[in-house]
């Protein structure tokens, strides 16, 4: 299966009663495994979860630690592209080259990466003097 028609599948799952916005998000791990998630709202707005997190903390949970490709779909005009929040997680996983697919359900998609979404992104190396 696609990275494309995994995020597409588990989207349907997406918990959004409050946006009414269901996302689903697919990630390529760097073994080859494929890892899901889809936004997780929750009565108190600031508790739900993103998409891209869920994929990724199942990745973590699974013993991996490094993102190879990542698509995220939604029901949306142009294709949707991650949160601030969600572009510093996928880079805390990914290099700046990892290619990351916006796609909307009709069929429309985008290609970008990581580092074009989080350009100047906070990093480890910031901390180097502390
Ligand atoms: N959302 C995601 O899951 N990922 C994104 O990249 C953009 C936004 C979710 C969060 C919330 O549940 C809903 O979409 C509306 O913001």
């Amino acid at each position: 299966m696609s990275l494309l028609d995994a995020a597409r599948d588990v989207r349907e799952n997406a918990y959004a009663p409050y946006s009414r916005f269901k996302v689903g998000a697919a990630i390529r791990s760097a073994s080859g495994r494929v890892y899901v998630g889809c936004n997780v709202e929750n009565v108190a707005y600031p508790e739900g979860t993103c998409a891209e997190a869920g994929a990724i903390a199942a990745m973590v949970a699974a013993g991996e630690t490094a993102l190879a490709e990542v698509c995220v779909i939604a029901d949306s005009p142009e294709p949707v592209p991650p949160c601030g929040g969600c572009r510093q997680k996928l880079a805390e996983f990914g290099q700046l080259d990892v290619v990351v697919t916006l796609a909307t359900t009709d069929g429309r998609t985008t290609k970008t990466t990581i580092g074009a979404l989080l350009p100047g992104g906070f990093s480890a190396a910031h901390m180097e003097k502390a």
